[in-house]
C-alpha cells in the first residue's frame, strides 16, 4: 500500500518530529493531541525546527510553507478515519499506548497500518491487544527526529511482510534510513545507548569527575556529538529512567538497574531539557 496520508497521535517531542518528517516529504498529517495547547506547542515547534532547515539552505521556504499547510491539529480521533496509517507517539508508558492504540484501532480504517514509535516496550505484547495484529508495527525514531536519519523498524511476532514493506518503503520516502530489528527489549540502539547514559550517571554520582568533564570526555574522547549527560536531558530523564527499568524487569538481569541519581532527578521533576532543567539548567 502507497501511504499518502497519516495520523500521528501524541504531539511531544517525538510525535511534532515525526509530523514534520511525513509533511516535508508531501504526506498529510493530522496530528492529535488531547489539548489545543499541545497542539498550539507542537505546530510552533515543527515551525520553529523548519525555519533552521530554511536558514541552513536545507529546504526552501515555500518548501516550509507547503509542510506546514499539510499538518492538521486535531483533539479528536474521528479524524483518523481517512488515514493510511496512524502512528502512535504517546508518553512512554505501557497502560497508555495499549488504551490509545485501542482507540486507534476502533477509529482508523480497518485496512490502515498501525505503527508505535515506543523505545522499549514490546511490539508483540502492544500488537496482542488489537483485533488484527497483522497490520500493527514498531517504527522507533531518533531525537531530534528531523535531523536523526534512522528509523529502527520492529515486527512483532504477528506483524505481516505486507505490513513490514509498506513501513520499509515509507521510511525510504521520508528520507530516513530503516534497519529491521527483531522484537526484544530497547531493540538495538537504545539497548546499547540507554544503558551507557545511565553509566554516566554513575560516574558522575560517584564524583569521578563533573558534569561537564563527563560530556567532554565522551565527546573528545569517543567522539561523541554530545556527551551522555547532555544526551540524557535531550532524550527526557523521565525516558531513560523507564527503559533501564524495563530492562531490569523484562531481562531480570541486574546490570540494567537504574542509577539512583537518575531516579532522584526524575522524581525531583528535572526531566531534562523539556522541563527547562535535567542534568544542566536551561531555563535561561
Ligand atoms: N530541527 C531542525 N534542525 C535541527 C534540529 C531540529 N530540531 N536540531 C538540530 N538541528 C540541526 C541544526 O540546524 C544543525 O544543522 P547544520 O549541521 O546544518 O548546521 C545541526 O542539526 C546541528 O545542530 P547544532 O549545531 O545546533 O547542535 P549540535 O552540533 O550539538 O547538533 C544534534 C545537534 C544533531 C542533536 C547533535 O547534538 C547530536 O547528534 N546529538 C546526539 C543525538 C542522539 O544521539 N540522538 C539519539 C537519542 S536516543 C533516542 O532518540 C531514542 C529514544 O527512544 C530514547
Amino acid at each position: 500500500m502507497k501511504i499518502e496520508s497519516v495520523g500521528v497521535v501524541g504531539a511531544g517531542a517525538m510525535g511534532s518530529g515525526i509530523a514534520q518528517a511525513l509533511a516535508v516529504a508531501g504526506i498529510n498529517v493530522v496530528i492529535i493531541d488531547v489539548s489545543d495547547a499541545a497542539l498550539e506547542k507542537a505546530k510552533s515547534t515543527i515551525d520553529h525546527s523548519l525555519q533552521r532547515l530554511v536558514s541552513k539552505g536545507k529546504l526552501e521556504d515555500s518548501e516550509r510553507e507547503a509542510a506546514l499547510a499539510r499538518i492538521v491539529p486535531s483533539t479528536e480521533y474521528t479524524s483518523l478515519t481517512s488515514a493510511d496509517m496512524v502512528v502512535e507517539a504517546a508518553t512512554e508508558n505501557v497502560d497508555l499506548k495499549k488504551r490509545i492504540i485501542a482507540q486507534i484501532e476502533t477509529a482508523a480504517r480497518a485496512d490502515a497500518v498501525i505503527a508505535t514509535n515506543t523505545s522499549s516496550i514490546s511490539i508483540t505484547a502492544l500488537a496482542a491487544g488489537l483485533a488484527q495484529p497483522s497490520r500493527f508495527i514498531g517504527m522507533h525514531f531518533f531525537n531530534p527526529v528531523p535531523v536523526m536519519p534512522l528509523v529502527e523498524i520492529i515486527r512483532g511476532l504477528q506483524t505481516s511482510d505486507e505490513t513490514a514493506t509498506t513501513v520499509h518503503e515509507l521510511t525510504e520516502r521520508i528520507d530516513k534510513s530503516p534497519i529491521g530489528v527483531r522484537n526484544s527489549p530497547g531493540f538495538v540502539v537504545n539497548r546499547i545507548l540507554v544503558p551507557m547514559i545511565n553509566e554516566a550517571f554513575f560516574v558522575l554520582q560517584e564524583g569521578l569527575a563533573s558534569a561537564e568533564d563527563i560530556d567532554t570526555g565522551m565527546k573528545l574522547g569517543a567522539n561523541h556529538p554530545i556527551g551522555p549527560l547532555a544526551l540524557a536531558d535531550l532524550v527526557g530523564l523521565d525516558v531513560c529512567l523507564s527503559v533501564m527499568d524495563v530492562y531490569l524487569r523484562d531481562f531480570g538481569d541486574p546490570k540494567y538497574r537504574a542509577c539512583t541519581l537518575l531516579r532522584q532527578l526524575v522524581e525531583a521533576g528535572r526531566l531534562g531539557r523539556k522541563t527547562g532543567r535535567g542534568v544542566y539548567d536551561y531555563s535561561a
